[in-house]
């Protein structure tokens, strides 16, 4: 009995002796530090993850909360474990002790820490590793796990990333989705015990939860004030984030794959790497964390972040499968008409068996349709080319519908359960992806289409099912594999496109939203962020996306959709990358002059929001209005967009006070996109403010008047 208290005592006291101030590791960035140390028990635990401190060899004497960095199953702790594992002799144990750690500075900006732990028992190695990205305050996490035991081992938990913090409370912000209502924002106190946030959709990230959260630490973080993580995953895949509040109320957070029904065989000597657990710390508020992530995904994720973009005329919404060359042309006529760069073909133009008439045949078949497109899809291509515009076109190559020719020649290639009946979501069914076979497939569905026609300039892939009865017919006894090997097989597949098409901009798409995470985008120059097209939705859409996404990758397509003017379609979808879904011969002439006039606005300012520092001034959560502003990064140059959503009583909205600004340069005011009144009705239109007064008096921008929006340019004279 006394033995046990004593044994309590050391375990919850923390009874941590450590050994001297060289034992100190810290991962730092410009603003913040995340420090750790070794123990004379050699064992590694985290001291503080925070704003940089002055002397951080003050922490080892601090009465701080100390934890152990990836605390594994097995040992004296009593909560939720970063690893898990049963070694060959049936122990189901590990003890990962220190063993050494390496820090290496890749470049000016980039420096990576490894810290070697091992098993003190059997032949078990992780290594962590992080990456600190000095100047965007961003810190990378992954784990890489390997055994030299004589048989395999089963993992049974492998997270990403183990993260502590120790505030009076914590209030999580979750962006939950469904079809169509992707990222919804929600904000809850974490009281005692866990809170999980997972997916189980094998081909992508998210549909109900998406792989983003912060953690306000001892209040609810606003915009601008308090200390706020914002973390996500870099997996194109299930994953999952455990928030624990213990008993001393400490968060443990654990970043990871989902091992839901992932169970994963390790071959001796083979290495696992976990996918990436990425987080911005700020302390002060969401907006510095937001602005911070949009940089670094730009500058480290994104592909070509740094490059401009295409405008386009996409013809999914106006004709959905019921189109034919000659309507097709006559849409070319009319991007070039409109002005944009590119005209998009959509769903609809292939197979010939089964024709591609509507969502329930054809996927598989990617040969253009004899009937629709007699001359085949070159013929577009040049048809664009000869009109002046670009030519794009859409694909979805990792799906197969009952009703095609290589569901009937590949029955084996197919995720689907032997002995029981097959299950359809948009009618269609998921390839066996892990097969090298059906890896090959896919790759050459798009290598065909662009060797083919090499005028192709841009690709929409479409991913529009996640995985149910998941079963891979290649994987064999290995089942527990698949939604792992699924993810690995698609990245195989993308290497193999960005190898022979480095910069061939391609939007990553999923029945709408969902599969957007910081992984899949290293491969894709922009993302599909939602179906729903109703720019009132899409304010609060695309205000989601905003909290880690920049916007140049967020695509934002003026359609039919909602019955709003197209002022307030055009304004709502120049916030990010600018597209039209819309029957243009439906616009009426004023109409048209309005669009093509926004086309040419958009070309002179979409640098500024594609690469500007974004500020989130009013919050449509939180308001009957939205309102965003970009600025530069000379603060030469700021676009703001307002968007009133609603007025219950005609209400006055008060001045916003901008930001981004230089307080000691004089700004001219200009309200841009003026439709139908080709005045601006605001007072400060056209004069000349300080940046000072800009910041600290403000400006009125926008109208009490429901489902209206201004956009004003504001340069520095
Ligand atoms: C779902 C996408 O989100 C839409 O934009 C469109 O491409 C359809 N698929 C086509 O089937």
């Amino acid at each position: 009995m006394r033995k046990s208290v004593i044994l309590l005592l050391i375990l919850i006291g923390g009874n941590i002796v450590f050994a001297q101030s060289d034992s100190i590791i810290a991962i730092r960035t410009k603003n913040n530090e995340l420090v750790y140390s070794v123990a004379q028990n050699h064992k590694v635990y985290q001291l503080f993850l925070g704003q940089k401190l002055n002397n951080n060899i003050e922490l080892l004497k601090s009465d701080y909360e100390k934890h152990e960095i990836y605390i594994p199953f097995g040992g004296s702790d009593l909560f939720e474990s970063a690893i898990r594992t049963v070694h060959n002799d049936g122990n189901p144990s590990l003890e990962l002790q220190y063993v050494k750690y390496l820090t290496n500075r890749i470049d000016d900006n980039v420096t990576e820490t490894v810290i070697f732990l091992k098993d003190n028992q059997y032949p078990f190695e992780v290594s962590l590793h992080f990456k600190a990205y000095y100047s965007e305050d961003i810190i990378e996490q992954w784990v890489e796990i390997v055994h030299q035991e004589k048989k395999p081992l089963t993992l049974f938990n492998f997270s990403s990333a183990m993260l502590h913090l120790n505030a009076s409370v914590y209030w999580l912000t979750q962006f939950h989705s469904d079809w169509a209502q992707e990222m919804r924002m929600e904000e809850s106190q974490l009281t005692s015990g866990i809170k999980v946030i997972d997916s189980k959709l094998g081909t992508r990230a998210d549909v109900y939860q998406t792989p983003f959260f912060m953690i306000g630490l001892n209040k609810a973080a606003d915009e601008n004030n308090g200390e706020v993580l914002a973390g996500t995953l870099a997996w194109t895949g299930n994953f999952k984030f455990t928030f624990e509040v213990n008993n001393k109320n400490s968060l443990r957070i654990i970043s990871g794959i989902n091992p839901y029904a992932s169970e994963y065989k390790l071959i001796p000597g083979k290495i696992f790497v976990t996918p990436s657990f990425i987080f911005a710390y700020s302390h002060s508020g969401k907006e510095l964390a937001s602005q911070n992530l949009q940089r670094w995904t730009r500058k480290y994720s994104l592909l070509d972040g740094d490059k401009p973009r295409l405008t386009l005329l996409n013809n999914w919404e106006t004709t959905f499968f019921d189109f034919n060359e000659q309507k097709l042309t006559g849409l070319i006529g009319d991007a070039k008409k409109l002005g944009v760069d590119m005209f998009l073909l959509d769903d609809g133009w292939f197979a010939n068996k089964y024709p591609r008439n509507n969502d329930k045949t054809s996927l598989g078949d990617w040969e253009p349709n004899k009937t629709k497109l007699p001359n085949g899809i070159a013929v577009l291509v040049k048809e664009a080319d000869k009109q002046g515009v670009k030519f794009g076109i859409w694909i979805e190559p990792e799906m197969v519908n009952p009703k095609s020719e290589l569901y009937e020649k590949h029955p084996d290639w197919i995720i689907r359960l032997p002995n029981r009946p097959e299950h359809f979501s948009r009618n269609q069914l998921v390839l066996d992806l892990p097969n090298p076979k059906v890896q090959d497939f896919v790759y050459g569905v798009l290598d065909k289409i662009m060797t083919d026609n090499p005028g192709i300039a841009y690709i929409k892939w479409d991913c529009n099912r996640p995985m149910t009865s998941s079963y891979s017919p290649y994987l064999k006894d290995n089942q527990s594999a698949l939604y792992i090997e699924y993810v690995e097989a698609l990245y195989k597949i993308f290497e193999r496109v960005r190898q022979k098409y480095p910069h061939l901009p391609i939007m990553l798409c999923s029945g709408g939203g969902g599969r957007i995470d910081y992984k899949a985008l290293r491969y894709f120059t922009e993302f599909w962020p939602s179906d729903n097209t109703d720019p009132y939705e899409r304010v609060f859409i695309q205000w989601g996306y905003s909290y880690y996404m920049p916007t140049i990758a967020t695509c934002n397509h003026i359609t039919s959709w909602g019955k709003q003017s197209i002022k307030f379609k055009t304004d709502v979808a120049m916030m990010g990358k600018m597209g039209y879904d819309i029957q243009i011969s439906h616009l009426n002439d004023k109409e048209l002059k309005f669009s093509q006039d926004a086309v040419v606005n958009y070309k002179r300012i979409s640098d500024i929001i594609w690469f500007g520092t974004m500020y989130r001034l009013v919050s449509p959560y939180e308001n009957n209005r939205a309102v965003v502003l970009f600025s530069n990064e000379s603060k030469s140059k700021v676009i703001l967009f307002s968007y009133t959503l609603n007025t219950r009583f005609g209400e006055v909205f008060n001045r916003v006070k901008l930001r981004g600004l230089a307080a000691d340069k004089n700004y001219k005011v200009q309200e841009i996109n003026l439709f139908p009144e080709p005045k601006s009705k605001f007072s400060e239109d056209g004069k000349i403010f300080s940046g000072d007064y800009l910041m600290k008096v403000g400006l009125t921008v926008s109208s009490n008047q429901a489902l209206s929006s201004s956009v004003f340019e504001i340069s520095q004279i």
